[in-house]
């Protein structure tokens, strides 16, 4: 169980969930590092985190790309010195895409790949020497319903969600014993900017809030939820409130079922 003077810190922390996560984090009092590629924005949320209730002192703004994966080992280092520990590691920095198999790039899979995958990869391995030393610590990485259940227009995204969704179960399956937890989120559709910045097959950004997302959950509700799962200590955390989230044991326990909706989905897509 977490305490509230546990360093936390939160990648993708400059907008939607990550945001959302450093405000409920920062009403206990928490120690924040704040990481995303843009510094401004994560000095606006260090200000909000800063108004509901962590000290000034105790808010770091570290910017990084979870893509280049030579500075992650400094970067680490730094955040470690900020109090001397990391308890927890929040890997929710990512990007969505929209755009058919037919029309995505290569070059485009491989961007997904690299954020997605790679750098979440590429940060948890430099942290984890520090928590197996501290003989405690806490990993969490948002995946996605997509991460459990094919949908069109998302199968670069839905294949590096898988990706993550088994590369924490086996790793929770390595450091359980070591004093170590391991934490998947599982959001469906979140009000967020992740439509806004999806890739298009040509790797441009989508730049529109698609119909889902706009009647999807509010972000802060949904931060809500997964602090009450890390309170918990649930290890897969599904968050949504919409029919995406019966997609879950539909796929589970009627995989033909769920094919042939999320066939009819692709179909009416086009
Ligand atoms: N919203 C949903 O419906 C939904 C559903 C399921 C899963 N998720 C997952 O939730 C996570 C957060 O997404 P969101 O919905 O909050 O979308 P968002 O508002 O677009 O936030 C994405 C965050 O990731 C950061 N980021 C993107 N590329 C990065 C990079 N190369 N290096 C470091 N940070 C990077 C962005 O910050 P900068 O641009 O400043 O770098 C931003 O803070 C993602 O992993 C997403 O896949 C979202």
């Amino acid at each position: 169980m977490m305490t509230n003077g546990d360093t936390v810190w939160i990648t993708g922390a400059s907008s939607g969930i990550g945001e959302a996560l450093a405000l409920e984090f920062a009403s206990r009092g928490t120690p924040l590092i704040l990481s995303a590629r843009r510094e401004d924005e994560l000095a606006r949320v260090k200000n909000l985190c800063v108004e509901r209730g962590t000290e000034a002192n105790a808010v770091m703004i570290l910017p990084l790309d979870v893509t280049n994966e030579t500075a992650l080992p400094d970067i680490v280092q730094t955040a470690k010195a900020f109090t001397g520990r990391i308890d927890m590691l929040i890997n929710n920095a990512g990007i969505s895409q929209r755009a058919l198999c037919i029309d995505t790039d290569m070059a485009t899979y491989r961007r997904l790949f690299e954020v997605d995958v790679f750098g979440q990869i590429a940060l948890t391995k430099a942290v984890l020497p520090i928590m197996l030393e501290q003989e405690s610590g806490h990993l969490a990485v948002t995946a996605s319903v997509a991460g459990k259940v094919g949908a069109p227009q998302r199968t670069g995204y839905c294949a590096a969600k898988h990706a993550m969704m088994g590369f924490f179960d086996a790793l929770r399956a390595e450091v359980a014993h070591r004093g170590i937890k391991v934490t998947t989120i599982t959001p469906g559709f979140i009000r967020t900017a992740i439509s806004q910045n999806a890739l298009k097959g040509d790797g441009s950004r989508f730049g529109q809030t698609d119909n889902n997302i706009a009647g999807g959950m509010d972000v802060g509700d949904c931060a809500r939820v997964i602090m009450r799962g890390f309170d918990k200590g649930t290890p897969e955390i599904p968050v949504g409130k919409g029919a995406e989230m019966h997609a879950l044991w539909i796929k589970r326990f009627f995989p033909r079922l769920m094919f042939k909706v999320a066939s009819r989905i692709g179909q009416a897509e086009q």
